[in-house]
């Protein structure tokens, strides 16, 4: 089978690491680069940590890029009350090896990477920033990827950073504005919606130890800190691990569904970083992006597990735990 090539660009981030572990080993994706983007930690820690997921997976060949530093317009606010000071649950990793960012910015990487049709697609999980300086750089980068997946968003789920607005287009909503308005490409938009359905559970992080216990660890002390701030704030028992889906919806959409519509993101006042999606076709304007609604969870934790712990699952357990 032909192996899809992609570009990952992300702010890793517990959920974040997990679409690497995800996406790195799953037998149809090439993971081509990784670039990183100022999001749930600044750019540099972000380098740290996917470098560190590289380290573990063996896979330090995959060059990793450093993008911007702050959002296009808005101070930089980070999610390290979610994440952890250093992103990954406060575990405090440390790396074994020096491997560094390459020399070029994310921004140029994906400005020059982009200047003719390719079969290289973009999945973004972080704040828009990077892939809008891109864009003004190239303004052919949509038509010259083959898809464009961005985790961001929501549609009738509530925000997570505001009544209405999602963290990664609420962190840099100019950003995320100029890429719905002019990437020239549907955008495939994993939002809150189907990202919420998603939850490790306890049965389920506790299953995985008999699957293969230093993965189950690994996953089990970073998603510790992510865990209390679920409890502490959604009141749930678990942890919503965004990310991963989109990864899984990119590799089979058949596991989505969903509507196209124009979308547009509110820049200001108390709608800020809120995706204004026009179901009913209020504004008359061609549709931008493809919005999902619904998940099939079983399918995502079927292909999910399998690949990160490389063994079969016991459907009916699963399906009992999730
Ligand atoms: C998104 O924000 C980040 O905290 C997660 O990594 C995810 O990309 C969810 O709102
Ligand atoms: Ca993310």
């Amino acid at each position: 089978m032909k192996k899809q090539k992609i570009i990952i660009d992300c702010d890793p981030g517990i959920d974040d690491a997990l679409a690497l572990m995800y996406a790195i080993q799953h037998p149809s994706l090439d993971v081509i680069a990784i670039t990183i983007t100022p999001g749930n930690v600044p750019t540099s820690l972000g380098v740290h940590n996917a470098l560190l997921i590289l380290e573990k997976l063996n896979r330090l060949d995959i060059p990793v890029y450093a993008g911007l530093e702050n959002p296009l317009k808005r101070d930089f606010v980070s999610a390290q009350d979610t994440h952890g000071i250093d992103g990954l649950g406060e575990t405090h990793f440390t790396r074994q090896t020096d491997t560094a960012a390459q020399p070029t910015s994310a921004v140029d990487f994906l400005a020059d990477f982009f200047q003719k049709p390719t079969d290289v697609s973009i999945i973004a999980l972080g704040p828009l920033t990077n892939i809008a300086k891109a864009l003004q750089n190239n303004p052919s980068l949509g038509k010259h990827c083959q898809r464009f997946v961005s985790m961001g968003g929501n549609f009738k789920s509530n925000g997570n950073c505001s009544p209405v607005a999602e963290y990664n287009y609420w962190c840099d909503p100019h950003a995320a504005q100029e890429v719905f308005e002019k990437l020239g490409k549907s955008i495939e938009m994993v939002g809150l919606d189907v990202t919420r359905e998603i939850v490790l559970t306890p049965n389920l992080l506790e299953y995985t130890r008999h699957l293969n216990q230093e993965t189950a660890d690994f996953i089990q002390q970073i998603t510790r800190f992510y865990f209390d701030f679920h409890w502490e704030y959604e009141t749930i028992i678990g942890c919503v691990i965004n990310d991963p889906l989109a990864v899984a919806y990119f590799i089979n959409p058949d596991i989505c569904a969903g509507f196209s519509a124009y979308t547009d993101i509110s820049t200001e006042g108390i709608a800020l970083g809120q995706t204004v999606i026009d179901s009913h076709n209020f504004y008359g304007k061609p549709s931008n992006a493809h919005i999902l609604t619904t998940v099939n969870t079983y399918s995502f934790w079927k292909d999910f597990l399998t690949t990160l712990f490389h063994a079969q699952i016991d459907e009916e357990l699963v399906k009992k735990f999730i």
